[in-house]
């Protein structure tokens, strides 16, 4: 049996992130929950627990139903999980529409959970909350490019920046937002093309999904890399585990053996 060797040893914080650009790629996956959180711990640099979990955990078409009590309490189960990684609240649609609210969810985030940083949705229009967050001490990653909260609003998931205007307007929303406060640019669903005009364009650390291997970081959604997910697979998500196919299998076997009063054996008896 192999002996399990973590490859992070101390607590990852946002500083550690900021020297990591341009030096060593920054590894972040989703998680929801304490199991798989500690799985991951010592393994990445950053968790997300992600508003995706309203579609992967609670089977919802999109995010936007996806609350702050919800978050709060898979952040914190999270939190209870793993200690190594920096952890990321994805704020959920709706909660940061104003400066105020926005300040008033966040705070309710360090204050509930270990979240170091919130993850807010938006181009440069989302520039002044993220100014009113980081001026009141409250660290932001900006989301840019195809932004899952959007779906409706723009009849499904877009691919961005396919030609120079675009990336120009890509470009133009990071530095808007890094100029704001933020302190990790998150690039979803953009040509590498422009992943690279952003990334190079920042001083601050770029994380992509969907961005080519040209960002400061990569992140992934755990129940889509280990196949667990399987109404919809993206072109980018690369599968690093069958789950659906190993649970599949494991219940049938437990269905069979039950059925066969194989199931529980001495072995498994007091
Ligand atoms: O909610 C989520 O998991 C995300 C990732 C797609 C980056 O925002």
């Amino acid at each position: 049996m192999s002996i399990h060797t973590p490859k992070i040893e101390k607590k990852v914080t946002l500083s550690t992130i900021a020297k990591m650009k341009g030096k060593e790629p920054i590894v972040m996956v989703t998680a929801y929950d304490a199991l798989l959180a500690k799985l991951f711990d010592g393994e990445v640099e950053m968790i997300l627990v992600g508003d995706s979990l309203n579609m992967s955990f609670l089977g919802k078409e999109d995010t936007l139903s996806a609350t702050m009590d919800q978050m709060i309490y898979h952040t914190q189960a999270v939190c209870n999980g793993a200690k190594l990684p920096c952890i990321v609240f994805d704020m959920p649609f709706g909660s940061y529409t104003t400066a105020e609210l926005a300040i008033a969810n966040a705070t309710r985030v360090y204050q509930e959970t270990c979240a170091q940083a919130v993850k807010i949705e938006g181009g440069k229009e989302k520039a002044d909350i993220v100014r009113a967050l980081s001026d009141n001490g409250i660290a932001v990653i900006a989301h840019i490019g195809l932004m899952p909260q959007h779906v409706r609003s723009e009849g499904g998931y877009k691919v961005r920046g396919k030609d120079e205007a675009d990336i120009k307007a890509l470009v133009e929303d990071a530095l808007e937002l890094e100029a704001a406060g933020a302190a990790i640019i998150l690039v979803e669903g953009v040509k590498a093309e422009a992943a690279k005009a952003v990334t190079e364009a920042v001083s601050v650390p770029t994380i992509g999904i969907g961005a080519g291997n040209v960002t400061d970081g990569q992140v992934l959604v755990w129940s889509d890399m280990f196949g667990f997910f399987e109404a919809f697979k993206p072109k980018f998500v690369k599968h690093y585990f069958d789950g659906a196919k190993a649970i599949r299998e494991g219940i049938e076997t437990y269905r069979n053996e039950v059925k066969a009063r194989e199931f529980p054996d001495d072995e498994h008896s007091y």
